[in-house]
């Protein structure tokens, strides 16, 4: 499977025939290689991971086995989507782990970003190899791996370690069956596949999650706070008819002078971000009409405890990164 190219000549995927076709070829492919077989797959919600499991579970159903961890770093409603969708309307077999405690609980006080990474990373590795362990007869990992991480892992631009991390006791063959696809057709085969449009046309977001939008130590009262703000400005913004790259908001660690009930309180900052990339090595970033923003405002100093203050963040990267940390 590792040395499966995309050939010079396929024709990109472009429309809705294209994709069932692919899709035919890759369950009699996936049927080939597994067999009677039984695949493991780690299922975060995202665009790849999801296809992935879609097709896969296509393919020989039951015999896939999902695993969705829950960080508590996810967005509000995605943990609740990917139950959703693959437990009750694609019948997958999905175990649901609720890690919340187990990360908040390394995070705490780490203030680090890299830091804070390294524990998600590491913590995720854990939990993952925690359940696979506790399965039978698993021979096989189904990974999202796409195009283009094959690319920038072969450029050196970036590791490519879906499957990287495992401890040596858990080996596994591997499955991917989005491999040779660029990001536009793997959103073109989910469609086909009958995934929801809010998984398939689903912005980018870090692995790490929110965990560093919640800039500095998470504490969990800011990260509940940051969850709802975050839902306030994609669901605002998303209603432009020229939707940005990326947007979300983040809550950095300082607090700033407030009024309520005319007596002075501290509160958060709620930072709104909007970029537009090709690549994400540079980002601009669009105009956002001030009713938007204004409306945005409104319902986050209306709904969100613990927040006084809300900014609209103007930076381009470089200088700044796309995300706060
Ligand atoms: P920056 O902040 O580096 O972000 O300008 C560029 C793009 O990468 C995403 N990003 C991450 N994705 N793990 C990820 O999977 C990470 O640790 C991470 N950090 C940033 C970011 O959302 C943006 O799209």
């Amino acid at each position: 499977m590792d040395n499966i190219r995309r050939p010079e000549n396929m024709e990109r995927i472009t429309t809705p025939a294209l994709a069932k076709a692919f899709i035919d070829e890759q369950l009699a492919a996936i049927k080939a290689q597994v067999g009677d077989g039984k695949v493991l797959l780690a299922l975060s919600g995202g665009v790849d991971s999801s296809v992935c499991a879609a097709l896969i579970s296509k393919a020989i159903g039951k015999n896939l086995i999902c695993v969705h961890v829950n960080h508590g770093l996810l967005r509000k409603g995605e943990p609740e989507q990917v139950i959703e969708v693959f437990r009750n309307q694609f019948d997958v077999n999905l175990i649901y782990v609720d890690a919340v405690d187990r990360f908040l609980d390394k995070l705490a006080g780490v203030s680090d970003p890299e830091k804070k990474r390294h524990i998600i990373g590491e913590e995720f590795i854990d939990v993952f190899a925690e359940e696979a362990r506790k399965l039978e007869g698993v021979a096989f990992l189904g990974q999202g791996t796409i195009w283009p991480d094959i690319l920038e892992s072969e450029a050196g631009i970036k590791a490519h370690h879906n499957a990287g991390g495992l401890p040596e006791d858990l080996k596994f063959e591997l499955v991917e069956p989005v491999r040779i696809l660029f990001k536009d057709e793997v959103r073109m085969v989910g469609k086909a596949l009958g995934l929801p449009d809010g998984m398939v046309y689903r912005q980018p977001f870090p692995g790490p999650g929110l965990g560093v939008r919640c800039v500095g130590a998470i504490t969990r009262d800011r990260l509940e706070s940051l969850r709802e703000a975050d839902a306030i400005v994609r669901e605002e913004i998303g209603k432009l008819p020229q939707v940005p790259w990326q947007y979300f908001c983040a809550i950095p660690d300082f607090q700033s002078t407030g009024i309520k009930d005319g007596k002075r309180y501290m509160g958060w900052a709620v930072v709104i971000r909007a970029i537009n990339t090709v690549d994400a090595v540079t980002a601009t970033v669009p105009e956002i009409p001030f009713s938007v923003l204004c409306t945005i405002r409104d319902r986050i100093i209306a709904t969100v405890p613990g927040v006084n203050r809300v900014l609209w963040d103007i930076s381009e990267k470089p200088v700044s990164t796309i995300e706060w940390e």
